[in-house]
Order: structure tokens, then C-alpha cells, then sequence
């Protein structure tokens, strides 16, 4: 059944990784677009994405769409074209998020306000109250995409960004959003059998997403989602969908896991990595921490995937990290380390430098386009076999569009 059309934002690059994620998920009409993919599904779908989902920053349900010519338009869709009360209660607080791609409107702020007159008064001609207003903390959220010449009504589903699992209390410096870790680690083609190394693996980010990918921990397990509140919410049906993924957790050895190692430099960002793996869920052990410079790092496996986002210079400089910004002997010494001590192994990192592969004096064999939220990045990989370094790069991996 499809019940429900929905879209997924996803941060920019991972479209097609999602896209393939959905199919495993069971949703329909999968249509990949710039920064997201569009499907179709019955709610458990729409549950189940929300729960399993690595990619997706969040799940928006369709509720209705129409042409607009002023504010008026936007105002009369909101006002008539969906039956409110039949998601939430009057009592239930509201926030609106307007999304606009060229649209001839001239004020977001006006436009939010004709939504929320429309919705709290569709409220008051029926029940003489009306919702009331919580940017912040809202019960649920309602967002406005705004083209040129269509105005599409969305409900969240999710509430908070997907990427927030719920483990994560303490963050080292610039953490990765877990769901950009998690499709850097499918992009790299890592299976749980293959060793994995961060040596910049600040609170953890990447490791635990893989782990948490290979022991077949949800995404959203600990977390809550908007979808919970809603009216007709069928609470014992979702508990027994969680119970179901509870159960299809593997163990360690089920999965045959191979060592994964994560090393930092600052022993404060390893203490918030080491708990924010407990609270994912995984096992003591399953990840092991070092403090370490990464100048010092050394393979745990004759070979393995070493996925990893090196400080980037621009924000080492805002927060003074002078030990690599202001050493440009750095970055060759490392791309030393990689070709000496990891052959076997591939290398991808994920960085805004354009150049780092020069100043690493390796050859990428592939790069991919990503962004970290509005940063454009690449991932670069690198093949560390001997003999490899005469390889060609391949052409860049275009972002599916
Ligand atoms: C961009 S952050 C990585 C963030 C990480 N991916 C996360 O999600 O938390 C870069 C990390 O490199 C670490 N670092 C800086 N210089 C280092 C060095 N010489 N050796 C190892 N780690 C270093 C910093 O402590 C920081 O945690």
C-alpha cells in the first residue's frame, strides 16, 4: 500500500546511497532528487524508515500541494486542504519551517505567519481554540516547501534530525552528523569481516556508526519521533516493531566482526567516544580506543578499510589546533605513515582541502563529492598498494541528481 508519499532529505552526495537503503526498506516509487529521495509507503513504512534509516536526515509526509499566486493561496491551502485535527489536538504545539527554491515571495517570515493563521484558524472555526506556537520544543512540525510556482505541505514524522540517534551527549571538535559518518562507511564498501582504523576518530563518530551498521543496531532505537504523538498513532504496533529489530541484533561473533580502532590525540574526546559507545549499544571491546598522534598510527590488520575526517585547516585555525595547521611538514610525514605502514590497506578521507592528496603526496584513485552540511567536501580514497601510486585517478563520481 501507498498510503503516503513522503520525502527524505539526506545531506548532499548520499542521495543514491539512501535511495538503495529504501529499497531494502520496502518503500515504493523511489525517485532519487538533489539533497533527498521522494518515495511511497504505508505508515509502517514511514515508521520503519525512521527507525532503521543511517541516511536520512529526516521523514517528511506529503499532505498536501497546490499552486499559489500570493500568500493568500498558501494561507487557503493551509486552511482547507488538510484535516488537522486528524494528525494532532488543538493542544498539541506547532512549529512551521518554510523552505523556499525560487520563489517570488518576498518575506519566509510573512509566509510562516499565513501558514500558522491558517492552521490555528482551521482549529478555531472548529473547536474555538487554537494551537499554539513552540519554535523550539514542538509536538509536531509542519514544513512548507516553496517552488516557483507550488506550495507542498509537509508533516515531519521524525522531529528531531535523524542524524541525532540519541547516544551522543558529549561531542569532540566539529563532529561528523552520524548520518554523513554512516554513508561515508558505505561508500568506502566496508563489511563488518574487514579490520577498520580512524586515526582522527574524535568522539567516535565513524567507528560507531560501522559498528552499529554491522551488528545491525537501528539507527533510531533509543531515540523518539514525531510520529509518536500523532492522533491515530498505533503504539502497541510500533512497540512490536521495535521489539523485532531488538531481537535481530547480532552479536560480535554473529557478525563476525573483524577489530575496529579508533585513535585521537586529545584524551578528552576519547572519554566522550568511549561512552557514546556504550550508549549506542555495543559491546565493551567491539571498538578499541588509543590516544595517539596520528603521525604515530600502525595497521592492526595486514589490511583493512582507514576511514577518516583529519582536522580540516580552516577550523583548526578558529580554534587554534596550531600543531597541524602551522606545520605544513605534517601532512606529508602522514601521507609517509599511509605509504610505509598501510600498504594493503585503502585510505579514504573525507576533507574541504582540495589539495590534501598533493600535500599528502598521494594519488587519489577516487574522489566523490559530498557536503558536510553547507561545507563542500570530497571523498578521497586511496589505494596504499605498492606499485599503486602510478594509477591514474579515476574521473569524480558525480552527485546523483
Ligand atoms: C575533524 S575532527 C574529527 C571528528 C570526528 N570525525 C567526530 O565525528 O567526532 C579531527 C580530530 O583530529 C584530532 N587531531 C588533531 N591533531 C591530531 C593528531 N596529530 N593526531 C591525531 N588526532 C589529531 C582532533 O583531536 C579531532 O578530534
Amino acid at each position: 500500500m501507498n498510503d503516503h508519499q513522503f520525502f527524505s532529505p539526506c545531506p548532499r552526495g548520499l542521495e543514491a546511497t539512501l535511495a538503495a537503503e529504501l529499497i531494502g526498506l520496502g518503500a515504493n516509487n523511489i525517485k532519487p532528487n538533489s539533497g533527498g529521495v521522494a518515495f511511497s509507503g504505508d505508515t509502517e513504512t514511514g515508521w520503519r524508515v525512521n527507525l532503521y534509516s543511517r541516511y536520512a536526515s529526516r521523514v517528511l509526509g506529503e499532505l498536501a500541494k497546490g499552486a499559489y499566486h500570493s500568500t493568500d493561496d498558501i494561507y487557503r491551502l493551509a486552511n482547507t486542504a488538510v484535516d488537522w485535527s486528524a494528525w494532532h489536538s488543538v493542544h498539541d504545539t506547532l512549529r512551521i519551517d518554510v523552505v523556499a527554491n525560487n520563489s517570488p515571495l518576498k518575506s519566509l517570515q510573512f509566509t510562516t505567519l499565513r501558514i500558522k493563521d491558517g492552521i490555528c484558524d482551521h482549529y478555531r472555526e472548529r473547536t474555538g481554540e487554537r494551537p499554539s506556537v513552540d519554535t523550539r520544543f514542538a509536538v509536531r512540525n509542519i514544513v512548507a516547501y516553496i517552488s516557483a510556482e507550488m506550495c507542498i505541505l509537509y508533516m515531519d514524522w521524525s522531529g528531531e534530525s535523524l542524524f541525532k540517534r540519541g547516544w551522543r551527549m558529549v561531542t569532540g571538535d566539529a563532529p561528523l552528523k552520524e548520518n554523513l559518518a554512516s554513508g561515508l562507511v558505505a561508500l568506502t564498501g566496508w563489511k563488518s569481516e574487514m579490520a577498520l582504523y580512524d586515526p582522527f576518530c574524535g568522539s567516535g563518530t565513524v567507528v560507531i556508526e560501522a559498528a552499529c551498521q554491522a551488528l545491525n543496531i537501528p539507527a533510531g532505537l533509543i531515540r523518539r519521533f514525531s510520529f509518536e504523538r500523532f492522533e491515530k498513532h498505533d503504539a502497541a504496533a510500533f512497540q512490536r516493531m521495535k521489539s523485532h529489530a531488538r531481537n535481530a541484533i547480532l552479536t560480535p561473533q554473529q557478525a563476525n566482526l573483524a577489530p575496529i580502532v579508533g585513535s585521537d590525540i586529545t584524551p578528552a574526546v576519547l572519554a566522550a567516544a568511549r561512552e557514546n559507545a556504550e550508549r549506542a549499544g555495543l559491546p565493551e571491546g567491539v571498538i578499541e580506543w588509543k590516544q595517539l598522534d596520528a603521525l604515530n598510527a600502525h595497521p592492526h590488520a595486514a589490511n583493512g578499510i582507514l576511514l577518516t575526517n583529519p582536522p580540516y585547516g580552516e577550523r583548526l585555525d578558529m580554534r587554534g589546533r596550531k600543531v597541524l595547521a602551522q606545520d605544513d611538514r605534517f601532512w606529508p610525514a602522514f601521507g609517509d605513515a599511509l605509504k610505509q605502514r598501510f600498504n594493503g590497506w585503502n585510505a579514504w578521507l573525507l576533507t574541504s582541502d582540495m589539495g590534501l592528496p598533493g600535500k599528502l603526496r598521494l594519488k587519489e584513485s577516487k574522489r566523490t563529492p559530498l557536503f558536510n552540511g553547507a561545507i563542500e567536501c570530497r571523498l578521497f580514497g586511496f589505494d596504499l598498494y605498492q606499485g599503486s601510486k602510478k594509477i591514474r585517478p579515476d574521473r569524480e563520481s558525480q552527485s546523483p541528481s
